[in-house]
């Protein structure tokens, strides 16, 4: 789905009341002693004449995060409508965070689908947190709707800051559209259906996208799979119709400054195989390739920003399903690379398509590895449906959890502890897939991939099993489904590592 054209509006502050946008956009703050306004708002308020924060307080204005006020603009401005959003409490500082002002500004876009245009005030506080969150607010996936309702918010002025440069603000706003742009491509993957989207299906779209943007793109169907040994993807894919893939993506600027491996799990509908889940709920495992979506659009954003990098995305593509020629508990699998593999349980088969991804992105000796997966229920358990949880070398896991927090997807670091890794230990085979246990799921599965991982390679693994996916309401800059996380992130560590190596 399209993102909102966004641009920076330069209008002499006192040309805002009569700006051509059918709602004005501005914060509100939770102060100690009630709501005030944010900063921005000095002329819609002269506007009205010093009454604003008046007449929102009497409409019952706080202040609080994402806390949605509407005014009719009763002839004071050109636009019907003034909408104030609450920022929510200063910190001690008395500033905001970009993702306070993300949130907000997402939470006011999502209040005006249905409008075609909006002019934000919001964004003299942040304009790239403003230009962001009112963009991935205005998301929607309605492909499947015979009537797809009111449209989101089409067309996004914002307010420039007194702060910065013209240059800089417009390639501020540019950024944010197209890192939107990239979320909007991942959140795409996700809300599609498993029965449109497959391996085959998957691998399709990453072509196209690949063309778009003049990547480099190799697919492997299951012949090639077969004849070069990924026996974790075949494995995992066999039992379905629908065969697996192998999809690599490549851009690399003229001069990279640093190789960069990314890989995520493709798997696009879990059933869990012949260790197969509960009905209940089974449906979010459509969502069991976000991994691999974020990657690609991960590679895509990269070649649009020209990061000065080479960006690899490995993508293993399976259907888990139940048959007569699945993969069974028992049976031992020979990886990419020749590790053997007891499988023990055929619902912990993200990680063994993972294994055989990543083993092969080591190849071309990337400087770092970046894999990213909705692997375990454990993630949820352990930090709740927003978190991710981040592991890998300790550094660069430290590296890659510091700038999730920031980017506002957030990402915990979580350790490798060496006392679990003795219970993968296989009576047949060089590694069981699972734990005997239910304890520690989540480091478990990290400890599986690290035997996966050459021990000089900085690696980070992102596992994102309720982050993924929205299963509860709309909010902040999230509506409901696939959410683009971690997206957001990835690009955040490219541009990091393409600043300081
Ligand atoms: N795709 C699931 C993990 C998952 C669970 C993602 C909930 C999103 C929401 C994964 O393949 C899986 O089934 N993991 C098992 C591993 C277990 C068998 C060791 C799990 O977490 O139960
Ligand atoms: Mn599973
Ligand atoms: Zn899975």
């Amino acid at each position: 789905m399209p993102v909102p054209k966004l641009a920076v509006a330069t209008p002499k502050p006192s040309a805002i009341a009569s700006a051509r946008t059918e709602a004005i956009v501005l914060g509100t703050v939770q102060g100690k002693n009630g709501p005030e306004l944010a900063e921005g708002t000095e002329h819609m308020d002269a506007a009205f004449d010093g009454q604003l924060l008046g007449l929102l307080t009497a409409l019952g204005a706080s202040g609080k995060a994402e806390e949605i006020i509407k005014l009719p603009s009763m002839g004071k401005a050109t636009a019907d409508l003034v909408l104030a959003v609450g920022l929510g409490a200063p910190d001690e500082h008395g500033g905001h965070t970009p993702e306070q002002v993300r949130r907000a500004a997402g939470a006011a876009a999502r209040a005006l689908t249905g409008s075609r245009s909006a002019l934000f005030t919001l964004s003299a506080v942040d304009l790239s947190a403003t230009a962001e969150g009112a963009a991935l607010g205005s998301y929607a996936f309605t492909q499947y709707k015979s009537d797809p309702g009111e449209a989101p918010l089409g067309k996004i002025d914002l307010l420039a800051p007194a702060t910065g440069t013209t240059k800089e603000h417009r390639a501020a706003v540019k950024a944010a559209g197209a890192i939107a742009e990239a979320v909007g491509i991942a959140r795409d993957l996700v809300n599609t259906p498993p029965n449109d989207l497959y391996p085959g299906s998957f691998a399709d779209r990453a072509s196209a996208l690949a063309k778009e943007a003049g990547l480099e793109i190799t697919v492997l169907d299951e012949k090639a799979l077969r004849r070069k040994g990924f026996g974790g993807i075949l494995g995992v894919g066999g039992g379905s119709a629908r065969q697996p893939r192998l999809v690599r993506l490549s851009y690399r600027a003229s001069k990279p400054r640093k190789k960069v491996a990314l890989v995520g799990k493709g798997i696009t509908f879990d059933t869990g195989g012949i260790s197969i889940k509960p009905a209940a709920n089974m449906d979010h495992m459509t969502s069991d390739m976000s991994g691999a979506a974020a990657v690609v659009a991960t590679v895509v954003l990269a070649a649009k920003l020209r990061y000065p990098l080479e960006v690899t995305a490995t993508v293993p593509l399976a259907e888990n399903m139940p048959s007569s020629t699945s993969y069974r508990p028992g049976d031992v699998l020979t990886m990419y690379g020749g590790k053997t593999v007891e499988v023990l349980n055929t619902d912990a088969e993200g990680r063994l398509v993972l294994a055989d991804a990543m083993v092969r992105a080591a190849e071309d000796n990337p400087d770092y590895l970046i894999e990213t997966a909705t692997l375990t229920g454990a993630q949820l358990v352990a930090l709740g449906s927003r978190t991710p949880g981040i592991m890998g070398s300790a550094d660069f896991r430290d590296r890659v959890a510091k700038i999730a927090q920031d980017t506002g997807e957030g990402g915990w670091p979580m350790p490798l502890p060496e006392e679990l890794r003795g219970d993968l230990d296989s009576r047949l085979a060089d590694l069981a897939n699972v734990t005997g246990h239910r304890w520690g799921g989540m480091l478990a599965a990290g400890l599986f991939l690290q035997e996966f991982v050459a021990d000089d390679l900085p690696w980070a693994h992102i596992d994102i099993a309720g982050p993924a996916f929205n299963t509860g309401g709309p909010w902040g800059y999230t509506g409901k489904g696939g959410t683009g996380v971690p997206v957001r992130t990835l690009a955040a560590v490219l541009a990091d590592i393409a600043e300081s190596g």
